[in-house]
């Protein structure tokens, strides 16, 4: 009996120092098939115990499990040690500092994407630039005067609350300080009157803010602010205007239009403006279909908002129009939810952007 048992130390203690000598997950497992697999040098000291007397199975039995534990524990305890040892080596050579400037450069052809917003803007710009539209900016944190008072929304007019507005803190009393974000790109009018006077024909997109979060509102969205001022300008001018747009922008042969009577301090008459769509399994259809998707808010500008900007009501008159500008890229590209759009989710951006080559110009078809 003792010399099986001394026979077990020798194996024990042969295994254990292989284990210990066991550089990776490769050799741990060779080890464990040599000693516990089927074939394995324990596994088959286990099956003679059935030829022992019964007498020697009741001391080698238990003697031969207890080394079978111990060998298992051994190799399981090397595995984890060889595991973390890989995952710490790993870790040292895989960081980076997320602090570090991104590079400026152009990502290599095929990786990054242009944003549909972008895009959009771009052909909303080339559509414009073809009817004749120059292209002006404003800043986006706006004083109040600007992004109210001048367009005759007086402190306590109702639109002011409509229009959840973000306000800044600013230093008591100082009334023409920039203290909102803009919440319209209506501003870019009175501001450009300002600069340049009369005759002028532009178009101003860019960033706006009010405080709205739900699938077709964010609290920063776009918009393009359009403006014709002239001699002579009528509804009638405005309507064309709009209809060769919608025509262009949706790659339609004629895009139905729907003017709808409304209200805007800045303008009288004023009107919003639908087109007529369609939505089938989820595909939103422009220019056919009994559904109607406002798109805009427009209107011939009112005297005081023409006077704000310095012109002379009694010689000018024109239009003015504000186009939700992820509106129509929702509709366009059948993107379902406005919020997707800000998600910074590189899958929906491989998705739904566009090719850095692909530019839009209106000889070339705008999307093609
Ligand atoms: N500024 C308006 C809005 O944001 C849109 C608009 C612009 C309406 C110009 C009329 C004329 O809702």
């Amino acid at each position: 009996m003792d010399g099986a048992a001394s026979g077990l130390d020798e194996i024990k203690s042969r295994y254990l120092s292989q284990i210990d000598a066991a550089k990776d997950e490769a050799a741990i497992e060779e080890i464990r098939v040599a000693a516990l697999g089927k074939r394995g040098e324990i596994s088959l000291k286990m099956r003679e115990l059935g030829k022992m007397s019964p007498e020697e199975r009741k001391t080698a039995g238990p003697a031969l499990n207890a080394l079978k534990d111990d060998i298992h524990g051994a190799l399981l305890i090397k595995k984890e040690g060889i595991a973390d040892a890989a995952l710490n080596e790993r870790l040292k050579a895989e960081w980076m500092d997320v602090t570090l400037q991104p590079r400026s450069i152009q990502p290599p052809a095929g990786q990054g994407t242009i944003h549909p917003i972008s895009q959009v803007s771009e052909e909303v710009v080339a559509i414009f630039a073809d009817l004749g539209f120059a292209v002006k900016e404003g800043p986006q944190i706006e004083t109040d005067y600007y992004n109210f008072d001048a367009l005759n929304i007086p402190p306590e007019h109702p639109a002011r609350q409509e229009h959840d507005t973000f306000y800044m803190s600013r230093a008591e009393g100082d009334a023409r300080a920039p203290s909102v974000l803009r919440t319209h790109t209506s501003p870019v009018q009175i501001r450009t009157l300002e600069a340049e006077g009369a005759p002028t024909r532009f178009i101003a997109p860019g960033r706006v803010f009010r405080s709205d979060y739900d699938q077709t509102h964010t609290p920063m969205f776009h918009q393009v602010e359009g403006m014709a001022i002239d001699k002579d300008i009528s509804m009638a001018n405005l309507k064309w205007v709009l209809e060769e747009f919608c025509g262009a922008f949706f790659e339609v042969e004629h895009a139905e239009l729907r003017f709808r009577a409304s209200h805007f301090p800045f303008t009288e008459p004023s009107a919003e403006v639908d087109i007529r769509c369609s939505w089938k399994d989820g595909q939103l259809k422009v220019g056919e279909g009994d559904d109607w998707l406002e798109i805009l808010g427009s209107g011939m500008v009112h005297p005081k908002v023409l006077a704000a900007g310095g012109i002379d009501p009694e010689i000018w008159q024109g239009f003015a129009f504000g186009i939700g500008i992820d509106r129509i890229a929702m509709l366009k590209y059948g993107i379902p939810d406005l919020r997707s759009f800000f998600d910074s989710d590189l899958r929906w951006l491989r998705h739904y952007g566009f090719s850095v080559l692909d530019k839009p110009t209106i000889a070339a078809g705008l999307s093609a």
